[in-house]
C-alpha cells in the first residue's frame, strides 16, 4: 500500500485552485486504443503544479475512463508524484449502458465497482476524496454509507464528498454517514450566477427565474464543507473563447476583465477566478483547461482575491448580469 499522508482534505480544498482532468485522455469514444494524450496530460499536470495545484479532480466517466488512465500513466512515469498530490474522483453516473444514454446509480455494488475501476486506471491504492457525482433519486443513504464505510475501512477512500447537491440532500445523506461530507462540487462562475442571484433576490419577483437551492452555500460554509466550483473559467467565454454572438453584457464583461487585468499587471483568468475566490464561502475553482499557458494564466487568482475591492467585485457582477441589482 502507498504510504498515507496526513494532510486534512478540507485544508487541501478550501479556497485553492483545483485541476479538473476532464479534458485529458483524448476523445470521449470508448475505444481504449484512443489514448494518445499522455504527453498533453503530463504537461497539464506540470503546469497545474506550477500554479500551486495539489488536488486533481477526476470522474470514472471522463473520456470514458481515459482521463483516469492517462493520469495513471503520468503517475507511473513520475516517481514520488502520488505522495505530493491529492486525488479526487467521482462515481454515480452511467453513460451509454443498457440502452440508456444517461442514468444514475449510487447503489452499493455500483459505488464499490466504480471506485475499484478508478483505482486501477489511476494506478493508485487510494483516492483522497470520493464524490457522489449527482443525486440519484433511487439512492438509499444507508446503502451509500455501508459501501463508503467498506471502501474507507479498506483504505481505498479517505473522505467522502458530493457534487451537484443541495443542502437538504446533503443533510439527508449525512444522517446515515459515519464520516462528515467534506466537499460539494457545483457549477459556480461569473457566467453561471444563479448561486449569487438567489442570495440577493430573496423577497423579489425576479427570484422565480433562478432555481439554485437557496441556503446551500451557507449550509456548506457552516458545516465546513469545501465548495468546489466547476466551470469556473466559464469555458473561456470571457477570456478568449467568446460565444459566436456575444450579448452586450458578455462583451462588456470581457472588456472589463481585460481592463482590470491590465491595470493589475495580471491575466483575465486570474481576475475571473479571483472574483470567485473573494466570496467568503472559500470557493475553490476547478480549472478544466488542458492548455498549459491557460493553466499558468490562473496563477495570480488568489492574489487578486485578496486585493479586489468591494466596488470592483460588484462592478464585475453587475456588468455580467447586464442590469443593476435591486
Ligand atoms: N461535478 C460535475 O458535475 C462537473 C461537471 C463538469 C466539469 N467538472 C469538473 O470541472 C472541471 C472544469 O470544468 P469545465 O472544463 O467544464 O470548465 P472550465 O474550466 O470553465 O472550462 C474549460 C474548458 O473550456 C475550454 N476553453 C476554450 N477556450 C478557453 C479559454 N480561453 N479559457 C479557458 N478554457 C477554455 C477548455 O478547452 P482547452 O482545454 O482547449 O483549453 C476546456 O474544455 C472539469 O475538468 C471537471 O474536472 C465537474
Amino acid at each position: 500500500m502507498t504510504e498515507q499522508t496526513s494532510t486534512p482534505v478540507q485544508e487541501t480544498t478550501s479556497g485553492r485552485l483545483i485541476y479538473g482532468c476532464m479534458g485529458l485522455g483524448g476523445t470521449w469514444s470508448d475505444e481504449p486504443h484512443d489514448i494518445t494524450d499522455v504527453e498533453t496530460a503530463a504537461e497539464a499536470v506540470e503546469a497545474a503544479m506550477d500554479v500551486g495545484v495539489t488536488l486533481f479532480d477526476h470522474a470514472d466517466i471522463y473520456r470514458n475512463g481515459k482521463s483516469e488512465t492517462v493520469f495513471g500513466e503520468v503517475l507511473a512515469a513520475t516517481p514520488g508524484l502520488r505522495e505530493r498530490i491529492q486525488l479526487q474522483t467521482k462515481c454515480g453516473i452511467r453513460l451509454n449502458e443498457r440502452g440508456l444514454e444517461t442514468y444514475y446509480d449510487l447503489s452499493s455494488d455500483a459505488i464499490i465497482e466504480r471506485v475499484n475501476g478508478s483505482l486501477e486506471r489511476l494506478r493508485t491504492d487510494y483516492v483522497d476524496i470520493l464524490l457522489l457525482h449527482r443525486p440519484d433519486p433511487l439512492m438509499d443513504p444507508a446503502e451509500v454509507a455501508a459501501a463508503v464505510g467498506k471502501l474507507m475501512a479498506e483504505g481505498k477512500v479517505r473522505a467522502l464528498g458530493v457534487s451537484n447537491m443541495s443542502a437538504a440532500q446533503i443533510e439527508f445523506l449525512q444522517d446515515s454517514l459515519e464520516t462528515p461530507v467534506v466537499a460539494n462540487q457545483l457549477e459556480l462562475s461569473l457566467l453561471k450566477r444563479d448561486w449569487l442571484e438567489s442570495t440577493v433576490l430573496v423577497n423579489h419577483p425576479g427570484a422565480a427565474d433562478y432555481s439554485f437551492p437557496h441556503g446551500t452555500l451557507e449550509y456548506c460554509a457552516r458545516q465546513g464543507i469545501a465548495l468546489q466550483a466547476y466551470g469556473a473559467l466559464a469555458r473561456g467565454h470571457y477570456t478568449g473563447n467568446p460565444p459566436e454572438r456575444p450579448t452586450l453584457a458578455e462583451s462588456a464583461t470581457a472588456h472589463l476583465l481585460s481592463d482590470m487585468a491590465r491595470e493589475r499587471g495580471t491575466t483575465r483568468e486570474a481576475v475571473l477566478l479571483g472574483w470567485l475566490m473573494k466570496h467568503p464561502a472559500g470557493i475553490a475553482p476547478v480549472i478544466g483547461t488542458a492548455n498549459p499557458d491557460r493553466i499558468r494564466a490562473c496563477a495570480g487568482a488568489a492574489r487578486v482575491a485578496q486585493t479586489m475591492t468591494r466596488e470592483e467585485w460588484y462592478r464585475l457582477w453587475v456588468t455580467a448580469r447586464g442590469s443593476n441589482i435591486p
